[in-house]
């Protein structure tokens, strides 16, 4: 069961497509105003994962623990769960791995989107809020553009900024640094640790990136072959590292991980 200090529990999540276990058995604590990283290799489940905490996708047995709430059997299908569903995803801004903007409507609205949904803020400070996020992920020239006409980092950006939008407890961020250059990404990690600093915001940042790991996290995991191998503060690192976490760190093409 969840404390006081802790924004998510997993206890023992386990989740199959057909014969392929991707996630079998993930138990894990994100305390409050935490910056996790977890890391691994393509397909071992970090994007299912983050689906299902958001209740996206449901798993097929454990516990997935929002706060004091339990979503993991909450179907958006049955009008009982709808509700608590919507509430608990009030909680999270979420950068999906491939950006998943709005394509038919201006980069504005896609920013001013769960701002609509999700609170009666007046047009002027729904223009006053989209004005500081896009300006926070260097973009505030981008407003009445859509998103088929920006690069595939600004599309982004874009994407973080709608993440952040609401300052939500947690935001939960698939890849946010992959397709920008070394300076944006930097940019982008400084934001997390800003908005993190300033408004206690949560985050738990997909990456394969174990520099940027080493720059925000203050918990690193490692996700690999459908267990977490690894999970724990940054510091102890020095002391213990799972030989498929050190394989990463130095990659090697040799080690546990293999490339199939
Ligand atoms: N809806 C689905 N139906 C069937 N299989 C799925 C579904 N979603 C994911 N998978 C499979 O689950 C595995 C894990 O996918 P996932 O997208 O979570 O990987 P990942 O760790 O995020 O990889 P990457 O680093 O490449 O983004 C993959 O083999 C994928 O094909
Ligand atoms: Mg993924």
């Amino acid at each position: 069961m969840p404390g006081p200090d802790d924004a998510i529990v997993l206890e023992n999540v386990c989740k199959s497509f057909g014969d392929f276990n991707v996630l079998n058995g993930i138990s894990l604590t994100v305390k409050k105003g935490s910056i996790t990283v977890l890391l691994g290799p393509s397909g071992t489940g970090k994007s299912v994962l983050l689906r299902i905490l958001v209740g996206l996708m449901r798993p097929d047995s454990g516990r997935v623990f929002v706060g004091q709430q339990d979503i993991a059997q909450l179907d958006d299908k049955r009008s009982r769960d709808r509700k608590t569903l919507f509430e608990v995803r009030r909680k999270f801004g979420m950068l999906f791995q491939d950006g998943a903007l709005f394509d038919d409507i201006t980069v504005f609205e896609n920013v001013a989107f769960p701002m609509r949904m999700h609170t009666k803020m007046s047009e002027d400070e729904i223009r006053a809020k989209v004005s500081d996020k896009l300006a926070r992920v260097g973009l505030p020239h981008a407003v009445d553009k859509y998103p088929s006409e920006l690069s595939g980092g600004m599309r982004k950006r874009v994407a973080f900024a709608r993440a952040i939008a609401l300052e939500p407890e947690i935001v939960l961020c698939d890849e946010p640094s992959s397709g920008l250059d070394p300076v944006m990404s930097a940019t982008l990690d400084e934001l997390i640790m800003e908005m993190h600093r300033t408004l206690g915001l949560c985050f738990i940042v997909i990456s394969h990136d174990t520099a940027e790991a080493l720059t925000i996290a203050d918990t690193i995991g490692m996700l690999a072959s459908g267990k977490l191998v690894h999970y724990g503060p940054r510091a102890d690192l020095e002391h213990e590292c799972h030989p498929a976490l050190r394989q990463f760190f130095d990659r090697e093409t040799e080690g546990p991980i293999k490339v199939v």
